[in-house]
């Protein structure tokens, strides 16, 4: 598989692009796909990255960019979330390719009457159907997720939220791509399922407070009720992801587990979200 392009889906995507930003600093051939090579973000890839076109609402489009490809990580979004998600396998298998990792989560609603999260078991269900050596990648919620705040910070230096004691084990894009990168670059992760999050579970208020150490001023941590939050959500969410963020707030530990898998895997301890606050500082000032 040496001396063949890893092909990287979702490269200007946020792990995605971290994935293509460590494959090619270890010296590998990697190849970027995205909807729109020409714009800013695909243009932000290391120059050394061949980037190509390709939409998974139209598989076939994706058949020039598997070409001479052997791996490839696969990230679980737009059509590869629904009917075209068994075409891309399938196209990916025609093309040679033999180790696939795929970002996607593990099903939180357990719900079979949800067709984004049957879409999700379908795809899993695929790949592990498929001949490649596959690897799944489920992680933890993700410390970008935080990035919402981004433009109240901006404004106000203040975080309009519910649910200050909410924790969560909030992982850095860089790790999760330390996972896929591992796993496509050296044996002995087929078949494994990793759950990648942070070391520690962070309240909600404690990471606010990391940001404004990061960027250097106070910011403050303005507790809303959860109408509030409906409110304030309405404008970005759909009412079904609107009522799961309710329904998870009222439990402050849903998502505070931590696993070990970032360091059983990449042999490096997993970034604490104070580090992903520092790296994005940008965003927030
Ligand atoms: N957020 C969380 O807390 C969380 C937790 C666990 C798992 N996940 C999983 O993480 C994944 C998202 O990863 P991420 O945050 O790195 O994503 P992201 O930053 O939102 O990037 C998504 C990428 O997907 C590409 N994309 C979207 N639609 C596409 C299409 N039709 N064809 C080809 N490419 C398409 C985009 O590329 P272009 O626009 O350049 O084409 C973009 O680079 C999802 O599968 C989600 O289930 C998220």
């Amino acid at each position: 598989m040496n001396g063949m392009p890893i092909l990287v889906t979702g490269a200007t995507g946020a792990v995605g692009g971290a994935l293509v930003r460590q494959l090619a600093a270890a010296g590998h051939d990697v190849r970027a796909l995205t909807r729109d090579p020409s714009g800013p973000a695909a243009r932000a890839l290391p120059s050394t990255v061949e980037v190509v076109a390709g939409d998974f609402d139209d598989p076939k489009t994706l058949v020039p960019a598997l070409r001479g490809v052997a791996r490839m990580h696969l990230v679980a979004m737009g059509g590869a979330v629904g009917p075209a998600g068994a075409e891309i396998v399938a196209l990916a298998e025609e093309a040679g390719v033999r180790r696939l990792t795929h970002l996607g989560h593990d099903d939180f609603s357990r719900d079979d009457d949800d067709p984004l999260e049957t879409a999700h078991r379908s795809l899993r269900r695929t790949i592990e159907a498929s001949s490649m050596e596959w690897t799944h990648l489920f992680p933890g919620e993700f410390a970008t997720n935080t990035r919402e705040w981004a433009a109240m910070i901006r404004a106000s230096n203040e975080v309009r939220a519910p649910f200050p004691e909410w924790r969560s084990a909030l992982v850095h894009e860089a790790d999760i791509a330390a996972v896929a990168r591992v796993a496509l670059t050296e044996d002995g992760h087929a078949g494994r399922v990793y759950i990648p999050t942070g070391p520690v579970a962070v309240r909600r208020a404690e990471a606010v407070r990391q940001i404004g150490e990061a960027i250097g001023r106070e910011v403050t941590f303005v507790e809303l009720t959860p109408e509030q939050a409906r409110e304030q959500w309405e404008a970005v969410y759909p009412a079904q992801i609107i009522d799961w963020f309710l329904e998870m707030g009222q439990n402050p530990d849903t998502n505070a587990w931590v696993s070990p898998d970032v360091e059983t895997v990449t042999g490096r301890a997993a970034r604490p979200y104070a580090e992903w606050a520092r790296d994005h500082a940008a965003d927030f000032r």
